[in-house]
């Protein structure tokens, strides 16, 4: 992920600090007696409801149009920023705009920052008054936050809402109608195309529309479609302290930015989730500290770009630090100067409690200056693990994609940064059949997978975006079939290189983050490594080095020490040694 080109302004869906109380909201007032099962549902609750939709119709006729919206955009400032210009707008009221505890359902589709949205999301509706139920049958509401990166991606949602088409038509008239929300990358990317294709949709929610989802549902309780797509420069939710879903759980993800600017050729990113935008520190340092509180023993930081982090947000901080690029790595926007970089972040994180294991994810190989490797290579608690995004072996293609780099630099960053931090585990991605990609390309990918040796690897078969520089500028020439055999070829030498890779920590101690009981047998336990490989054991008693003289069966959250027995291209298997700490674990090795 990386930095936005000089061009990109999407059309009527940027928003800026001045214009953050306008928005914009599409009705269509046509549905509001069609869609509502009016004649043939006679219960009181149902009458009461109707005099309400008729009360909100008639309320709406007479308060703002579209077009007020957007001629209020040519408002002079101060007149936005007066308080007037925050009032909630005069047709809903305070009570339309609370959940009135309809039970909404979340599905989750796509990357690790849809499941942090999620939860951003939840913990929003909760606080206006929804409940939240994982049983489709009993939702008032069911909420799809979604992916566009691959077609695929958005093919599963399709398909999803034909399945919700048909719980919606059946759906008793004794109860209130059932609603259906699109939110994340595919509301922003075909905005109002989802509503017109699909009517069972009944309101879209852009990734930083996110604060207007009761007021979005609120227009949608009466049978109107409802969006908000505004892209924002500075929402980045700072305030709003996510929902853990799962209680139990021993780590969890704080995102820390919002956006990419870097306009890879290929990505749809930069348009559906708009420009890079960081937290401000103190606010991602409470997040952490509350989780520790809690008796999280892990975090992951979170972002499209995350070691691009610049918290400006601090005037005080002198704006004349450059930015320090890795070796050989240039952007295509121009570098930012200032702010609090990610190392100063995860120096901070890092010191908030030293049982807690630091992950993040995704960077780009081109923000891995030296302060960053060597923080990770000294710091106990930051995990000895790098995801470094390649997407191609051949340099030709790289320039195509517009990466900023040359395999070779990408080669000599992967060596730099073994010789800093010794027994790093490496990760990547990679696409196979770019536009353009020979099979000599191809084939040096292939050489880039057996040269760095990954532990782990995220491989895709290249997906056309519409409104990406490849889709104005290159052809999707590769055939489907030739992408697919090479994707193929890709995943067979990436498991090969894996298992080599794995079968060198048999006989190695590791130390295990306990999550749980295995999926595959109630008898073993699993957990993660340091390189966050998943690590399979018998759920046995074992000393505890931290309580001596006793002995314990380990419990998620525990860190234990595993002796390995045997490993593949995905889990390493072996046998517990003793619990200890992640502090104290070298000495008891
Ligand atoms: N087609 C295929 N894969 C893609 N990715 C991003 N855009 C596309 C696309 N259009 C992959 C990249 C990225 C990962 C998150 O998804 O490898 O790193
Ligand atoms: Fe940004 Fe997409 Fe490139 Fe990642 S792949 S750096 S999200 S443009």
């Amino acid at each position: 992920m990386q930095p936005l080109h000089r061009a990109f302004r999407p059309q009527w869906s940027l928003r800026c600090g001045p214009l953050a109380s306008v928005s914009w909201l599409l009705l269509r007032a046509s549905r509001v007696h069609s869609s509502l099962p009016t004649t043939t549902c006679s219960s009181p609750e149902k009458q009461q409801e109707n005099e309400v939709q008729k009360d909100f119709s008639s309320r709406l006729a007479t308060g703002p149009t579209f077009q007020h919206f957007l001629r209020s955009v040519s408002v002079p400032q101060e007149k936005l920023s007066s308080p007037e210009a925050e009032d909630p707008p005069p047709y809903l009221t305070v009570d339309e705009l609370l959940g009135k505890q309809r039970k909404v359902y979340l599905e989750t589709y796509g990357c690790q920052m849809n499941v942090n949205d999620t939860e951003i999301v939840w913990s929003i509706l909760q606080k206006n008054g929804f409940l939240r139920t994982s049983n489709l049958q009993e939702a008032d509401v069911i909420l799809l936050v979604t992916c566009s990166i691959r077609e695929k991606a958005e093919q599963t949602i399709w398909n999803r809402l034909h399945q919700l088409k048909a719980l919606k038509t059946k759906r008793l008239c004794s109860r209130v109608p059932l609603r259906i929300g699109i939110l994340g990358c595919m509301a922003e990317r075909l905005k109002e195309e989802i509503l017109n294709r699909e009517k069972t949709v009944d309101l879209l929610a852009g990734p930083d529309a996110y604060r207007d989802l009761p007021r979005l549902l609120a227009v949608a309780e009466s049978g109107q479609q409802a969006a908000n797509v505004l892209l924002s420069l500075d929402e980045t939710y700072a305030d709003i302290m996510p929902v853990q879903t799962s209680p139990s759980a021993t780590s969890a993800f704080v995102s820390i930015m919002r956006g990419c600017n870097n306009m890879c050729s290929y990505c749809i990113v930069p348009f559906t989730r708009g420009r890079e935008r960081s937290r401000p520190i103190a606010s991602i340092l409470e997040e952490v500290r509350k989780l520790s509180e809690q008796g999280l023993k892990e975090v992951t930081l979170l972002g499209q770009n995350v070691n691009s982090f610049q918290d400006s947000s601090e005037v005080q901080f002198n704006n004349r630090v450059f930015t320090n690029l890795s070796r050989g790595f240039t952007t295509n926007y121009k570098t930012k100067q200032g702010g609090l970089r990610f190392s100063h972040l995860l120096d901070q994180v890092s010191r908030v409690d030293p049982e807690m294991r630091i992950r993040f994810t995704s960077p780009h190989p081109k923000d891995f200056p030296d302060e960053v490797l060597q923080l990770i290579h000294e710091r106990h608690n930051i995990c000895k693990q790098i995801h470094l995004p390649a997407q191609s072996g051949s340099s030709r293609v790289l320039e195509a994609m517009r990466r900023g780099y040359s395999r070779e630099a990408y080669v000599e960053l992967i060596h730099h940064i073994r010789e800093t931090i010794p027994g790093v585990s490496l990760s990547s991605d990679f696409i196979a059949g770019f536009c353009g990609e020979t099979e000599k390309d191809h084939l040096q990918t292939v050489s880039l997978l057996r040269e760095v040796q990954y532990n782990m690897g995220f491989l895709f078969a290249y997906s056309m975006r519409q409104k990406t520089r490849a889709y104005h500028r290159l052809k999707d020439d590769v055939p489907e079939e030739v992408k697919l055999r090479r994707l193929e070829e890709l995943i067979t030498v990436f498991r090969e290189e894996a298992t080599k890779t794995n079968k060198t920590s048999v006989g190695s101690t590791q130390l295990v983050l306990v999550e749980g009981i295995s999926k595959r047998s109630p008898a073993d336990l699993c957990g993660r490594n340091d390189g966050n490989l998943k690590v399979i054991f018998p759920d046995v008693e074992m000393k505890d080095v931290t309580n001596p003289g006793f002995r314990v069966r380990a419990q998620p959250g525990d860190y234990v020490l595993v002796k390995i027995t045997s490993a593949s291209s995905q889990t390493l298997k072996g046998h517990v040694l003793c619990k200890t700490t992640l502090k104290g674990s070298s000495a008891y090795c």
